[in-house]
């Protein structure tokens, strides 16, 4: 078999970047291990900063997403006793969505432009500097070869094109604590999200629409879920999110999946070598407290859809070889803002960060210019930024 991109993994990243390329006209197939039912489900981000929404939308991905979708001007930032809404729109000019990763996937699949072969196994990148291709076992168990122009490395932290893109410079930050995540049948109790400091740690209400509610508490490394069951978790975050303060109430549902998520940073340079370039998770992750990951990704193959196609349509590679550089200027301030958020909200036990937290908190909701950073980050930079 022959295509123009081989693109490993049918993530947003993956999926996104085949269709990107089939409006620029260039042939591309993804390799992806899993099932296409299994990717669909995978429960993930749910926000979309305002210039991922454009991308979608000027590329026919935007009907569901402006229908079903919710917009967001901002969100509420809240200290022990004071919740402060910092308000996008007036702030920086921009709103963010509420559109689950699910939708996002869905609405790839539904627009049938990726060939994709689900359930593969022994995926092996080939040949990098020359002529690259890749090996894989298709889902009925036949030996194939997909022989491309360029290999798009899709497929997360844990796929092979991370490890076949090395050598080069990788940063790490693994932080003291993790997310215990729920999905609950409730409808939300506020109309935005709202983002809780509180020194038994943090907590974060979220949404996927008016029936469903996503929230997170802030555990130690290690938690066994089971260690959490429904009470527990609604009676924690009644007290974080501060239930019964200025009369508002936190209103528990029935809890349809539940998960622990370990925190870190993580950024791989270069975002390509030789003929294979990385987007998405599988060259960087960010800690999930700024809503960045899935923005990242898309920003990445935005960039990336443009340099493929003007180096295989118009055989330009000006694009090609700055890529790296052009994604990873934002993909550092993204790394940058989340680890910020992640650092400022989350309780780690020194009386100290406390106390520097708290500061930090009452400027960004006390001062306009501390307030527009954070809203100018949270709601997104231009997709060149
Ligand atoms: P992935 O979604 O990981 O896709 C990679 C694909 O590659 C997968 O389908 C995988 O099965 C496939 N693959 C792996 N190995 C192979 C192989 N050997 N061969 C072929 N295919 C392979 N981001 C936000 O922006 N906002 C949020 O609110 C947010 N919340 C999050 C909440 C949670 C609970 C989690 C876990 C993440 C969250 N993120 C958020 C991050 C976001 O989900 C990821 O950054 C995003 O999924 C990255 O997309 P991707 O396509 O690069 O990688
Ligand atoms: C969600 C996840 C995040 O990491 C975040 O900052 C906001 C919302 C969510 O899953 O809804």
């Amino acid at each position: 078999m022959r295509t123009q991109v081989a693109i490993i993994g049918a993530g947003p990243a993956g999926l996104l970047l085949a269709h990107l390329l089939h409006r620029g006209g260039v042939d591309a197939v993804v390799i992806e291990t899993r099932s296409q039912e299994y990717v669909a489900a995978r429960i993930r981000a749910g926000i979309l900063e305002s210039s991922s929404v454009d991308l979608l939308e000027s590329v026919g991905l935007g009907e569901r997403l402006r229908a079903e979708g919710h917009e967001h001007r901002g969100i509420y930032l809240q200290l022990p006793g004071e919740r402060h809404h910092l308000d996008f729109v007036d702030l920086a000019g921009r709103s963010v969505w509420v559109y689950g990763q699910t939708e996002v996937q869905k609405d790839l699949v539904a627009a049938g432009t990726a060939q994709v072969f689900y359930e593969a196994s022994q995926v092996e990148l080939h040949s990098l500097q020359d002529r690259p291709y890749v090996t894989f076992t298709d889902s009925s168990g036949a030996a194939q070869r997909l022989d491309a122009d360029v290999i798009a490395g899709c497929d997360g932290s844990f796929g092979p094109s991370r490890a076949a893109a090395t050598p080069g410079e990788r940063y790490e930050r693994v932080y003291p604590y993790s997310w215990l995540g729920i999905l609950a049948d409730v409808a939300p109790s506020t109309d935005e999200l709202i983002y809780a400091w509180h020194p038994g740690g943090f907590a974060l209400h979220s949404m996927r629409s008016e029936t469903v509610s996503r929230l997170y508490l802030q555990v130690p490394n290690g938690t066994d879920p089971a260690d959490w069951p429904d009470d527990r978790i609604w009676a924690e975050l009644a007290t974080r999110l501060g239930h019964g303060q200025d009369g508002w109430k936190l209103t528990p549902g029935p809890v349809t999946d539940k998960s622990v998520l370990p925190m870190r940073s993580y950024v791989q340079t270069p975002m390509r070598r030789g003929r294979l370039f990385l987007a998405g998770d599988a060259a960087h992750i960010v800690p999930p407290t700024g809503a960045k990951g899935l923005n990242l990704a898309v920003a990445d193959v935005a960039l990336l859809s443009r340099a493929l196609v003007a180096l295989l349509i118009d055989g330009d590679a000006r694009l090609a070889d700055s890529y790296s550089d052009d994604a990873l200027r934002r993909v550092w301030r993204c790394t940058h803002f989340s680890w910020w958020m992640t650092t400022m909200l989350h309780a780690s036990g020194d009386p100290f960060d406390a106390q520097l937290q708290l500061s930090q908190l009452r400027w960004v909701t006390s001062s306009e210019a501390g307030a527009t950073g954070l809203a100018e980050n949270y709601a997104g930079l231009p997709i060149g930024f």
